[in-house]
């Protein structure tokens, strides 16, 4: 090989080559690289200081050359955190340790790179938490108090709080101008540190010195130099008498756990001890990360590992000085959290998302980090099929609020990714899919309400119901194939909703099946019905159990066995369409597990849907779990179980604006009951049951209710039970847990 072509593969490619020459020469490129002075962002003279002798302390404990090397340390005194991350994109400083909800904008708006994070010993995470003196208060009651925050944009001190009071409407945003001028209108007045060009009232209670030179105005600013700036700050704002309530992360209690005088303010209006903050705090986010340019990424990196290596909890040199203890300098959490344990250095390729977590991100898009869009009047619906794009798009067409989009997933657990993923913002969903919409962090709106009376006439005033009425799951057969009989279906053809679909896979499996299954169920309700059938129809699974599927064609074309209404057999209508059969005869099921309501109305429609001509009825009937057949009428002493109702679930930050979305919405519909638009119909799509059950009457509200509360307990327990032994990769996604330590 010529050696120009090597010497360009050195430095273009920078492949590792082992024999040549040429190496040493990039090597030594990549010591001078590495002989770089780090120079460390401090806010504040504590700062400087620990800084300063973390410095030495380096020089003290390393051989002159590693320090050289790798080591060399020099400090920046800057004023606050945001002139930290100016600084170091103009490359006046190196590296800062900054709150999550700061991480989020230097990373998204200012291109610096994370580097690391810090982990405490319950994780990498920060509970936030309302610390109140006054024993009368309660989470429902803020409005007018006076308020002290860590610092503006941070996880325990803004995002989680306003992000929590935002979801139960306790705070309202107008959306049309930005969320710190309705904060500054709910509390009478605050300090937020950062917060100084937002609004007066959200810095009136700060006590820092006050100066229009800007390096000498600590009045205010994320700087220890502010009294009431960090997590402590806003516990001496609250102490002092200053503020009322003060949001900080639950690390900072430790300070003042001995006494007696501080509560915590819990989500159901309570107030508990100090010792509750597991379950008395507004949410759980991210803590703090390191940031740097991405040029320095990976001499920042080595040196973590460094200082770490000597100084961190751990390490080989804390005689000489402690990494994470601020105790000589009077301040608390200079450089690191001083509860920091260790900092779990990342790889290259972190993406901000993943390591923030995708609730968190989506959480401070809610928020406006940002900056505001026309997207944020917008709602976007997820739409499984073509028949859903098409009604949506009517909807969409018939509404008279804010402008409603139409976006298409795959399937309904798509519908969640996308929901998480902050790609889509709301969706109804069946009890299993409420039951992991809710792992995965996401809360109801309003609950489809199946009964015959819906308390308001106009359908406009927000209701509750005391009881969410309940669907049944039932099996059918046609009249005529008089074998097929619960506990007798071994070798048969199966026709099931869908994946996962309450009345289609989870209710069956608790009952005979067949002889063997008397005594040993499979737990996992796939195992048991591939074991039982020959073959059937269970869009979104895979094997024999597709082979009955027929997939769709043309607009909806697509191929068998797909997770959505463009499979012919999906649904309570497909499940009902397979035990009909095809016109060729070729793919039918002998028994179909579906829900009952509108079965009748989806039989007589058979032949305006343009499959099968005639059907009645009487030509079906039902199997009851003993073994007996009967009418359909007799559902209600013949069914397979109770299915809570439908759902519609969004992420926490949201659900005031998509209730306001519904319920405008239905009130535009029952205003105008001959419009051409029908929300909970879908006959005239050739389907059943399209965004919303067609049984629904209305909405009830149920915002303030617990997932876990809306499906009860019985069907929790049930779905929980054959989730711990069933892998289903939604569930995989929904735990992923940016907490955890690794
Ligand atoms: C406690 O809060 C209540 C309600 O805001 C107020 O009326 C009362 O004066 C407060 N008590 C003290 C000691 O601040
Ligand atoms: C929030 O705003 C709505 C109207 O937009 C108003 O009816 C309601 O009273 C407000 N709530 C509070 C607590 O101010
Ligand atoms: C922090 O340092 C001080 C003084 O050097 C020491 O007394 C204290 O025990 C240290 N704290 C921890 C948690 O190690
Ligand atoms: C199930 O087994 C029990 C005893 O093991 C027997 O009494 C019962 O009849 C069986 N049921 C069915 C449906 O085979
Ligand atoms: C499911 O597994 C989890 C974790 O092992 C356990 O805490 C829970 O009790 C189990 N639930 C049921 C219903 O078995």
């Amino acid at each position: 090989m010529p050696l120009s072509e090597h010497f360009i593969g050195m430095h273009k490619v920078e492949k590792p080559c082992a024999k040549c020459v040429f190496c040493f020469g990039w090597i030594s490129v990549n010591r001078s690289l590495l002989a770089k002075k780090i120079r460390w962002c401090a806010v504040s003279d504590p700062e400087q200081k620990k800084c300063a002798e973390l410095a030495k302390a380096l020089v003290a404990v390393l051989s002159p050359a590693a320090v050289a090397a790798f080591a060399k340390l020099s400090c920046i005194r800057a004023s606050s955190t945001t002139d930290c991350i100016d600084r170091i994109r103009a490359n006046r400083a190196d590296i800062v340790t900054l709150d999550a909800g700061e991480v989020y904008s230097a990373v998204k708006q200012f291109g610096l790179v994370v580097v690391a994070k810090e982990t405490y010993s319950d994780g990498a995470c920060v509970l936030s938490v309302a610390v109140v003196r006054n024993n009368s208060l309660g989470i429902r009651s803020l409005r007018g108090l006076r308020s002290c925050h860590s610092g503006v944009r941070w996880t325990a001190g803004w995002s989680l709080p306003l992000g929590f009071l935002l979801s139960r409407n306790y705070l309202n945003w107008s959306q049309e101008r930005p969320l710190s001028r309705d904060v500054s209108a709910f509390f009478s007045a605050s300090c937020i540190p950062g917060a100084r060009a937002m609004a007066p009232s959200l810095c009136a209670l700060c006590q820092g010195q006050k100066s229009y030179v800007r390096q000498r105005n600590y009045h205010c600013e994320t700087s220890h130099n502010e009294p009431f700036y960090n997590s402590q700050g806003a516990l001496r704002c609250l102490r002092s008498g200053t503020g009322d309530v003060a949001f900080v992360d639950h690390l900072a209690l430790e300070s003042i756990k001995a006494t007696d005088d501080y509560r915590l303010l819990c989500t159901d209006g309570t107030q508990a001890p100090l010792s509750q903050y597991r379950h008395c705090n507004l949410g759980r986010g991210p803590g703090g990360g390191v940031v740097t340019r991405f040029s320095l990424r990976k001499i920042a990196r080595k040196f973590l590992v460094t200082v770490q290596m000597l100084f961190g909890k751990r390490g080989r040199e804390t005689k000489r000085f402690q990494l994470f203890n601020s105790s000589s300098y009077g301040q608390n959490d200079l450089l690191f959290k001083d509860l920091t344990n260790k900092l779990a250095v990342l790889p290259d390729d972190t993406d901000v998302s993943q390591l923030l977590g995708l609730d968190y991100v989506a959480l401070l898009k809610g928020l406006g980090h940002e900056g505001r869009s026309l997207d944020d009047s917008v709602v976007r619906w997820c739409c499984i099929s073509h028949a859903e794009m098409k009604k949506c798009e009517l909807w969409a067409l018939s509404i008279k609020s804010d402008p409603l989009v139409c976006v298409r997933a795959v399937s309904i657990r798509n519908c969640i990714e996308k929901i998480k993923r902050d790609e889509v913002d709301a969706v109804s969903l069946d009890a299993t899919h409420t039951f992991f919409a809710g792992k995965c962090g996401l809360v109801p709106v309003v609950t489809e309400y199946y009964g015959t009376e819906c308390e308001a006439a106009d359908r406009s005033t927000h209701w509750e119901a005391d009881v969410l009425p309940s669907v049944v799951g039932v099996a059918v057969a046609k009249r005529s194939s008089k074998k097929i009989l619960m506990g007798n279906l071994k070798g048969g053809r199966s026709c099931h909703g869908h994946l996962y679909s309450p009345a289609g896979w989870l209710l069956p499996h608790r009952h005979t099946l067949t002889p063997e299954h008397n005594s040993s169920i499979p737990c996992d309700p796939n195992q048991a019905y591939s074991e039982v059938f020959w073959k059937g129809c269970l869009p979104g699974s895979d094997g024999n159990l597709c082979k009955v599927c027929m997939g769709g064609s043309e607009e909806a074309a697509t191929k068998r066995c797909a997770d959505n209404h463009n499979e012919r057999y999906y649904g309570n209508m497909g499940a009902l369409r397979c035990v009909v059969g095809d016109p060729s005869g070729k793919s039918y099921g002998d028994v179909a597990f579906l829900e009952q309501h509108n079965l009748k109305a989806n039989i007589l429609s058979l032949s305006s849907t343009g499959w099968a001509e005639g059907w009645m009825p009487s030509d079906f009937e039902l199997l009851c779990s003993d073994g007996r057949r009967a009418p359909l009428s007799e559902w209600e002493s013949c069914n397979l179980g109770v299915i809570p109702p439908n759902t519609v679930m969004t992420r926490p930050v949201l659900t005031a604006r998509v209730y306001d979305f519904l319920i405008k919405s239905q009130e535009t519909f029952a205003a105008n009951s001959d419009a051409e638009f029908k929300l909970f119909e879908s006959l005239q799509y050739g389907e059943s049951d399209l965004l919303f059950k067609d049984a629904t009457q209305c909405f009830v509200h149920t915002s303030h209710m617990d997932y876990r509360a809306i499906l009860g307990d019985e069907f929790y327990i049930h779905a929980e039970t054959v989730f711990n032994c069933t892998h289903s990769d939604i569930l995989d996604f929904c735990n992923q847990d940016i907490c955890s330590v690794l």
